[in-house]
């Protein structure tokens, strides 16, 4: 999966460069052609004659050539690449990426790629285990990052733990692994729904909840990663995009996202409907604010909202595929399969409510999916990022 394609090799200033060298030499040999970015520390470690000489390209490292003044662009680089994988990333280079510190020509690069990232950290146990280290790394996986764990084992300082760089050979086996899963969606036409929805009660209050986005945004990126053609129809969140490529409709109200979803639906081939739309909204929205200063108390009367899940399974067509979620606090899989058929969906993805680190807000999520054909199937607690990938997988093996 490899061959031909345009990978850059961050390497960092730590003793696991020498590894980066094997690494060099398993991704060319794969056929991929591999561009070096050091940084100034990581010159320290490992030679750029013998990089350059493994990858037949001038390694870069500064932002200029100092004898002749020519630029090196981290911005064309970053275009170029197919991935970017970072090995080893250093404690340093971690919280540089992580915090956008832009000093040197690998982190200025890591700032412009526009293609997926890997980062593979290598350090002594306690650096490794300390919060500021494992802070950053969440806020790279926040940022979609894929961080290869380190192994536990016998570190340059004697000491034994996690912190080993993962081995060369199996971080050529995550990157094959990914670019074979890639294209799998290429051509489909998807729309996911994320977030809440804003009801206004005034024109400064409204009904809502606590729906980050997190999970559907990690949906929509996963699948436009794959080749997807995504429409992400979302409610009001702090999350964004990093992909270009999606489509992003901003609404507030139930109402607005079911109009948002009516126009794309007719021409989508997959539909996931990730958005925890609010029940009910004000039946009229008051036109200036509700004053405290009034003798009675204001009662603020309810109507249902559209429900756009059950809507779309009406519309839906023989060859759509429409997956929805369930939050359920109890009777969960009963709850789950009711709605799957009541709906007419094909596929639900039931959250736990019940699991630490999983749910609204967080990072994490721990899913049943039960299918339409009577799968029903447990993943275990992991980051919405691998989460968003083994939906897809499962959609993949409805048809
Ligand atoms: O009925 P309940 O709200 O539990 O169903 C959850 C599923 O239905 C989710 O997929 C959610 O996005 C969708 N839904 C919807 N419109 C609503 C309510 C829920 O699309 N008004």
């Amino acid at each position: 999966m490899l061959r031909g394609k345009h990978i850059i090799l961050g390497i960092c200033g730590g003793i696991a460069a020498y590894k980066s060298v094997s690494l060099l030499r398993l991704l060319v040999k794969a056929g991929a052609e591999v561009q070096v970015v050091i940084t100034p520390a990581g010159k320290e470690f490992i030679t750029p004659v013998t990089l350059s000489a493994l990858s037949q390209k001038p390694v870069v490292s500064e932002f200029f050539t100092a004898n002749t003044g020519e630029w090196h662009s981290h911005v064309d680089l970053g275009l170029w690449a197919d991935c970017m994988v970072i090995a080893p990333a250093t404690a340093s280079s971690i919280a540089k990426m992580a915090n956008g510190v832009a000093d040197n020509m690998l982190i200025t690069t890591y700032l412009s790629a526009k293609s997926p990232v890997f980062v593979a950290p290598a350090m002594d146990l306690d650096m490794m285990a300390h919060p500021s280290t494992r802070r950053n790394l969440d806020l790279l996986r926040s940022y979609g990052n894929h961080i290869i764990e380190p192994e536990s084992g016998e570190l340059a300082s004697g000491l034994v733990g996690k912190g080993r760089m993962e081995e060369p050979e199996k971080i050529v086996e995550v990157l094959d692994r990914f670019f074979a899963t890639r294209e799998d969606l290429h051509g489909r036409k998807m729309l996911i729904t994320a977030g809440p929805t804003h009801e206004k009660i005034d024109p400064v209050r409204f009904i809502g909840n606590y729906s980050s986005g997190k999970m559907g945004y990690a949906i929509a990126e996963a699948a436009a990663a794959r080749g997807a053609d995504v429409t992400l129809v979302s409610g009001p969140v702090s999350v964004q995009v990093s992909n270009p490529a999606i489509n992003v409709v901003r609404v507030e109200s139930a109402r607005e996202m079911l109009s948002a979803c009516e126009d794309t639906f007719p021409q989508c081939d997959i539909a996931i409907m990730c958005a925890a739309v609010a029940d009910y909204a004000p039946e009229s929205v008051a036109t200036s604010k509700i004053k405290r200063e009034h003798d009675e108390i204001p009662v603020i009367k309810l109507v249902k909202n559209p429900d756009i899940a059950a809507t779309l399974g009406q519309e839906k067509k023989k060859d759509q595929i429409l997956v929805g979620f369930a939050l359920e606090t109890d009777h969960e899989l009963e709850n789950a399969f009711d709605k799957l058929g009541r709906k007419n969906l094909d596929m639900i993805v039931l959250n736990s409510m019940r699991d630490a680190g999983a749910g609204f807000g967080v990072d994490t999520n721990k899913v049943t999916i039960l299918t339409s054909d009577n799968r029903r199937l447990e993943f275990s607690l992991k980051p919405k990022t691998e989460v968003a990938n083994d939906i897809l997988d499962t959609i993949l093996t409805l048809k």
